[in-house]
């Protein structure tokens, strides 16, 4: 059986920061809650977090199966840490170490180290760095045996230029955790209980020592501050930016692109730069998108053409459809085939056509439009009267002038067309005109008043 422990109650004093640094966000999620969706992954029976600095806004922000908080209320070493889980875990389990600021640790990675865990043995996720500065050394001896981890501030001169290190990151049988913390001292520079330390205990039981290596270093690289934050988010972006392109999306800088949640793609799609995607976004075959755009939870269909600096939120789009420049598409928008949508339109829970168009200045609302509809230009649907919203329906063949207001709650007929400039208050049946305006008055001569006057 395997139990989880995720420390996560330090501070981050250098994140500068009011929010405990484990809810800070790569990809738009907590660190921690990528740990935590690792540890869902890997089936762990229990999951437990130890929380400290910001315990209660850390617990009400992160969610994970079989997940329970435990509190360490001085912080007085890693060691300590996993000590204040110990009366959870129990005795047969193997129990896997993991950090809440390490957010891009991989499955395969930890499977592979909890795989080596036995009665006589333990896992150690160790990497060679070519900068060790600030790491625990891997102490081995002439036959390649672990000893020991020396933290920093303990090394000798010898033991500085080790490049192996310690990612902090190990696997162990429960019961030598119930032998060993109880017995760790704070007596060293750091004056701390360092979890490290129960590597040269074990040694001295004649357990042996293990050690895995992650699959690629940034996986274990742990977050300090913002610009090591940003330089994560980098890494994982390209990682996302890279599995899409593999899968025949064309990215014009893999650079700058940012998906904040779940993309899939289908053939030939084309995405251009400063793109950002959030929650569950899916693209049809051969869709384009351009520069500037932001799209969150949106199903989208083939050959669908996006253009620059729309803004799509929980919208569907059938085939063939073509939405923006700057357009804006917020939830319940559902676009049949062959739908447009122009520049500075938003539109809002409401249905368009098949074949239909809104091409510019408008906004729809609460509206049903059917199919070879065409919206005027600045047509507006006055769907609320300050208290309540109210629904507009628009029949097959309808044809609105521009520089319509139509005042829900109100329904236009099949093939009905409205005159530019109209306030439509009633009902219109199929096939008729809408004139809904003051009448034009000409007045001869005109004289304009002048200044001189
Ligand atoms: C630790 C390891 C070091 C390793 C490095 C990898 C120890 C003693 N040292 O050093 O060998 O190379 O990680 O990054 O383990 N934490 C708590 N409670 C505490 C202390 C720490 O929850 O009382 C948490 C911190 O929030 C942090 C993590 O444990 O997320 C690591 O603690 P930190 O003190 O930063 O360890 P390092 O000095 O980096
Ligand atoms: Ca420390």
């Amino acid at each position: 059986m395997l139990e989880i422990v995720i420390l996560a109650a330090g501070k981050g004093t250098r994140m500068c920061s009011e929010l405990p640094k484990v809810l800070h966000t790569l990809a738009g999620k907590p660190f921690l809650q990528h740990v935590l969706d690792r540890s869902d992954e890997l089936a762990s029976a229990n999951t437990f977090v130890v929380v400290g600095h910001g315990a209660e806004m850390v617990r009400k922000n992160v969610r994970a199966k079989q997940l329970t908080f435990v509190e360490q209320l001085d912080q007085l070493g890693t060691g300590h840490a996993v000590k204040q889980a110990l009366p959870h875990f129990s005795g047969e389990s193997t129990v896997l170490i993991l950090y809440g600021d390490v957010p891009l640790i991989s499955t395969e990675t930890l499977s592979a180290l909890v795989d080596v865990v036995t009665e006589k043995a333990l896992g150690l996720l160790t990497v060679n760095l070519q900068n060790p500065t600030g790491y625990g050394r891997i102490v081995r001896d002439s036959t390649g045996t672990v000893q020991a981890i020396v933290e920093q501030k303990d090394a000798d001169k010898d033991e500085l230029l080790i490049s192996e290190v310690n990612t902090g990151v190990l696997a162990v049988k429960a019961k030598d955790l119930k032998v060993w913390l109880p017995a760790l001292s704070d007596d060293n520079v750091q004056k701390e209980y360092l979890l490290t330390d129960i590597i040269a205990m074990a040694n001295k039981e004649g357990k042996e020592i293990v050690t895995t290596q992650p699959s690629q270093t940034f996986e274990v690289l742990g977050v300090n501050n913002r610009i090591q934050q940003a330089e994560l988010e980098r890494v994982f972006q390209s990682a996302i930016a890279g599995r899409l392109m593999e899968t025949g999306v064309t990215l014009l800088d893999p650079s700058r692109f940012d998906c904040r949640g779940e993309i899939t793609a289908g053939k030939d799609c084309i995405i251009d730069v400063n793109c950002v995607f959030e929650g569950d976004v899916s693209l049809g075959d051969g869709v384009t998108i351009g520069p500037n755009c932001h799209i969150k939870d949106a199903k989208i269909g083939n050959n669908v053409e996006i253009k620059s600096h729309t803004v799509i939120e929980s919208a569907t789009l059938g085939n063939d459809v073509a939405v923006g420049p700057f357009a804006r598409l917020r939830p319940q928008a559902v676009l049949g085939d062959k739908a447009k949508i122009g520049n500075f339109v938003e539109i809002k829970k409401s249905k368009i056509g098949v074949n239909s168009k809104v091409s510019h200045l408008s906004y729809v609302g609460d509206a049903k439009i059917g199919d070879n509809v065409n919206i005027g230009a600045g047509t507006i649907t006055c769907n609320y009267d300050g208290v309540n919203k109210f629904p507009t329906t628009i029949a097959d063949g309808v044809f609105v002038g521009s520089n319509t207001a139509l005042v829900a709650p109100v329904s236009l007929g099949e093939n009905v067309t409205v005159a530019a400039g109209s306030v439509v208050t009633v009902d219109v049946p199929d096939d008729a005109l809408a004139v809904a305006r003051s009448r034009q008055r000409n007045i001869d001569g005109w004289v304009r008043p002048s200044k001189d006057d």
